[in-house]
């Protein structure tokens, strides 16, 4: 894979190049100066879009996306260790800086910041 900012299609489990460029140092600064983001070979930031999930659930569905978070954090804890890898969750950042570097509309709201590789 090229250095890049890749989206995941939840139905096609697939992933598309939506940036192309290393991000990495645009998103540490994003989060606070963080280093282990820029460290990190790879960063998995996920978003909750509340406009779809409160289709189905209504005003219940920002708190459905925010225990769902923690389940998709805590899984990509156990297979970071599976892997011999390493990972930290992160929720400290500028909402607004993540969306410009990774170039999202303001409708996706950034929630964890995971940066992923060998642990220090
Ligand atoms: C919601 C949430 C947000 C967090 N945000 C940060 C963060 O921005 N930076 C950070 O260093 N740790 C953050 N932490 C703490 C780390 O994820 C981790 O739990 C902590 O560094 C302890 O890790 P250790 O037990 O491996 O030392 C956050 C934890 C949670 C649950």
């Amino acid at each position: 894979m090229s250095e890049g900012v890749y989206r995941y299609h939840i139905v096609q489990h697939s992933l598309t190049l939506h940036r192309r460029g290393d991000a990495r140092l645009d998103l540490a600064r994003a989060a606070l100066g963080q280093e282990f983001i820029y460290e990190a070979p790879l960063d998995i930031v996920i978003c909750a879009l509340y406009q779809r999930i409160t289709l189905d659930y209504g005003s219940r569905g920002e708190r459905y996306a925010h225990i769902e978070v923690g389940h998709a954090g805590q899984n990509i804890y156990l297979q970071t260790s599976v892997l011999g890898l390493a990972t930290v969750a992160i929720g400290a950042f500028h909402d607004e800086q993540v969306r410009e570097v990774l170039r999202l509309d303001k409708q996706y709201k950034p929630l964890y910041i995971m940066p992923v590789g060998k642990s220090a």
